[in-house]
């Protein structure tokens, strides 16, 4: 029964006021950003409500009245805007967490004790707020750190007890959001391999939309943890309220939206509960991953700056640092190189003009040398026939022609075919009397073991203990988990439903330990493509790779979809020769994040050479704005036969702008309409100015004329794309 229906029905009221009175302890707790709060309340039970998500207002006293605003029938299933659904009690709806005590019994009740709210070193407020079984000794601690200026929270929960004996966690969300309101529009990510990040937005009606991963590692290979959420109106650029984030958590996730009877809506988010029954003992804290949202009143375009600079100031590692830009041999050799081969590329890279050389997979293994995908992984030593003379001749080698020189790895995985897996089955995750299923021909190793944990830190530590000059660290991870069963929690008696989160846990625990050693060298997270790229891992690495789908044409929807939630400072975009779009149409898609080349340079033209040499020095004149500035998309690739997306830095006297011809019928689009820009200081004057030409191609615009940020904003700027300049970048500068 609720608090409202309560309300509604006097002689009740009193009567559950008798009842529970005394133990019942209130609370109204606002958490707030800038533009936003969100309002916990408890009812006369001492259970914990989401009563309010929207503007602030001006008085915080204010907060206490709002749940009397809102006249809910009676419902039969329990209450929907609880702050944490327990089950096995008073709620029928999906609940929050669901247990099983150390005595068997699966009853679980949460009511409010006691909150605190205290600003933190991050330039956060935390407020923890502790809920308890009044019959258990079992609590939970719902955690929310908000920050003011970029309108982000993040939150999580602590469950913790003293029963005697484990309780068993069979669900475990990380949040339970409630919002009122008439209509909910989700657009949610699903792909495959080279198809990630393929946008759906849908009206959502009443009933439950999941989204889930049920794949262990590469966990967001087919759906996304990512999502947006608009209230009212399909999600806009510039005006509408939305919310926009992800469930940062490198396995298995799921987020729950559900449309209730009421028609509002219900957003759980957590780990996926599928096949994931966790034995918590006593006295110990099982934190769950967080879901990390930015607010926003105008859209999509001001929530998305808001995330971006939360994360670069306070949660990807060095987000605020320089990134290299880089050569990579693997779509210029594949697993076909030697020393020559690839010292030869080495003077390629210093040609164009870029930071570093990135080996890629095929160096190592002997036994069952890693010449195709189909063995030697796992076994992390140089393959001498390729490399006699080893990594730290190459890394020497490098160093003489000016570069620095960074390898990749993949030490989650084995190929059967290895000396790993022949020494160490009991280390990989398979079910030990069933066929072994693979993926890309690997299977992968059971990080909840700590000497799995051990063998893949000693991977990486081997590697920069051996090569000080070592510069970076590309790390793949290819493969799903299929046939889930570890040798390890079954020696420890543990479940082997553990192992999904355990993994993930186990991975956590080896990269601290890769950064309490080497705490800024670059790192970057791949996964056979997109597969990974969460705000968890972003904590240890630098940068992601997006996807391996480099087709400039394609990539032009997918690092726009990205850019919803990731700053360009973290996506790796490399050149190759993925589609058809000339080279300046490919180097200039690249240069919307961190460039890289991944061609055999060498085989250009001397007009393509010097064209990349001289986009390269525009990047590294420009690229700060790129990684640090504040990013503002245009128009969007969607809805339109051209896309355009600009950097403005934050003094707002210099910006780059990226646009780009993308109809396929070409003949019937002109540039008749002008792009109105963004970001700009309606105050100051500007010269716009074409960049990253061609040789030979002279440009139509004006360089010389002076426009006001208040002009190009409003009346905006024609750029001329067409079929003809598909694709121009313009540096925008203060006079
Ligand atoms: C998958 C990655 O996405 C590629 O860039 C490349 O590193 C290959 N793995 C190497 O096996």
């Amino acid at each position: 029964m609720t608090l409202i229906s309560l309300l509604k029905r006097p002689y009740i009221y009193i009567l559950s006021l008798v009842s529970s009175f005394a133990i019942a302890q209130s609370a109204t707790i606002p958490i707030t950003t800038n533009d936003h709060a969100l309002v916990l309340k408890t009812d006369q039970q001492g259970r914990l409500r989401t009563v309010y998500f929207g503007e602030p207002l001006h008085s915080s006293s204010e907060y206490e009245a709002i749940s009397s605003l809102y006249h809910f029938d009676d419902a039969n299933d329990g209450i929907y805007n609880a702050a944490y659904t327990p089950s096995g009690t008073w709620s029928l709806t999906e609940p929050a967490i669901e247990v099983k005590h150390a005595d068997g019994n699966s009853a679980l009740e949460l009511k409010y004790l006691s909150h605190s709210q205290k600003p933190q070193s991050d330039a956060s407020i935390e407020t923890r707020i502790l809920l308890k079984d009044p019959l258990y000794d079992f609590n939970v601690t719902l955690v929310y750190k908000a920050w003011e200026a970029e309108n982000v929270i993040e939150q999580w929960t602590e469950i913790q007890h003293k029963e005697n004996g484990a309780v068993m966690l069979e669900k475990y969300a990380s949040a339970d959001l409630y919002f009122t309101g008439d209509n909910f529009y989700l657009t949610s990510y699903h792909g495959r391999w080279a198809k990630e990040m393929q946008c759906k937005e849908e009206k959502l009606e009443n009933g439950r939309k999941i989204i889930d991963s049920k794949l262990g590692t590469r966990a967001m290979l087919l759906q996304s943890p990512n999502f947006i959420l608009s209230f009212d109106q399909p999600a806009s650029e510039n005006e509408g309220k939305v919310i926009l984030g992800q469930l940062a958590w490198s396995g298995n996730f799921k987020l729950d939206f559900e449309v209730d009877t009421y028609d509002n809506l219900k957003f759980l988010a957590g780990i996926n509960p599928y096949s994931s029954t966790y034995a918590l003992p006593a006295n110990q804290v099982f934190k769950t991953p967080s879901l990390i949202y930015a607010i926003s009143n105008h859209g999509t375009g001001e929530a998305s700056r808001g995330l971006h600079r939360w994360a670069r100031n306070y949660r990807v590692l060095d987000g605020q640092g320089e990134r290299l830009t880089l050569l990579n041999n693997w779509e210029a050799t594949y697993f076909d190189f030697d020393e020559d081969k690839i010292t030869g590329l080495f003077k390629d890279a210093k040609e164009l003009g870029i930071d570093m050389f990135l080996l890629d997979d095929g160096w190592f293994a002997n036994k069952y040398p890693r010449n195709s995908d189909r063995s030697g992984l796992g076994d992390w030593q140089e393959n001498v026939k390729k490399l006699p003379s080893g990594i730290g001749h190459l890394v020497k080698e490098a160093t003489k022609e000016g570069i620095k020189f960074g390898i990749w790895i993949e030490p989650e995985m084995v190929n059967p075919k290895s000396e790993l897996y022949e020494q160490h089955l009991d280390w990989v995750i398979r079910q030990p009397d069933r066929p072994e299923v693979y993926y890309r021909n690997q299977l992968v190793l059971d990080l909840s073991n700590p000497e799995v944990q051990d063998f893949v830190f000693g991977v990486v530590d081997k590697l920069f203990t051996e090569n000080p000059q070592l510069a970076f660290i590309k790390w793949d991870c290819n493969a799903v988990i299929y046939n889930a069963y570890s040798a390890y929690l079954a020696e420890q008696e543990l479940p082997q439903s553990q192992l999904y989160v355990d993994y993930v846990k186990g991975l956590y625990a080896v990269l601290e330990r890769v950064r309490a050693k080497y705490p800024k060298v670059p790192i970057m997270l791949c996964s056979g493509g997109g597969g990974r790229g969460d705000y968890e891992a972003l904590r240890y690495f630098t940068e992601f790779w997006p996807s391996d789908d480099t087709d400039p044409l394609e990539r032009i929807f997918m690092q726009w979809d990205y850019s919803y939630f990731f700053p360009s400072v973290v996506t790796c975009n490399h050149v190759t020769d993925w589609g058809k779009q000339p080279i300046k149409f490919r180097v200039d898609v690249a240069s919307m994040g961190k460039l890289g080349f991944d061609i055999v340079f060498s085989h250009l033209s001397e007009d393509e050479k010097a064209f990349c040499k001289q986009a390269v020095k525009n990047y590294d004149r420009f690229k700060e704005i790129i990684w640090h500035g504040d990013q503002y998309r245009l128009v969007n690739p969607h809805e339109n036969d051209f896309s355009a997306v600009m950097y403005v830095n934050e003094s707002k006297e210099k910006a780059v702008f990226f646009g780009y011809f993308i109809s396929q019928r070409q003949r019937l689009i002109t540039d008749k309409e002008p792009i109105k820009f963004n970001g700009l200081d309606p105050e100051k004057q500007y010269t716009v100015k074409e960049i990253n030409l061609f040789p030979g191609k002279r440009s139509p615009l004006d360089s010389e004329k002076v426009y006001s940020g208040d002009f190009l904003m409003k009346a905006g700027y024609n750029p001329m794309i067409n079929a003809g300049r598909t694709s121009v970048v313009l540096e925008i500068e203060e006079r």
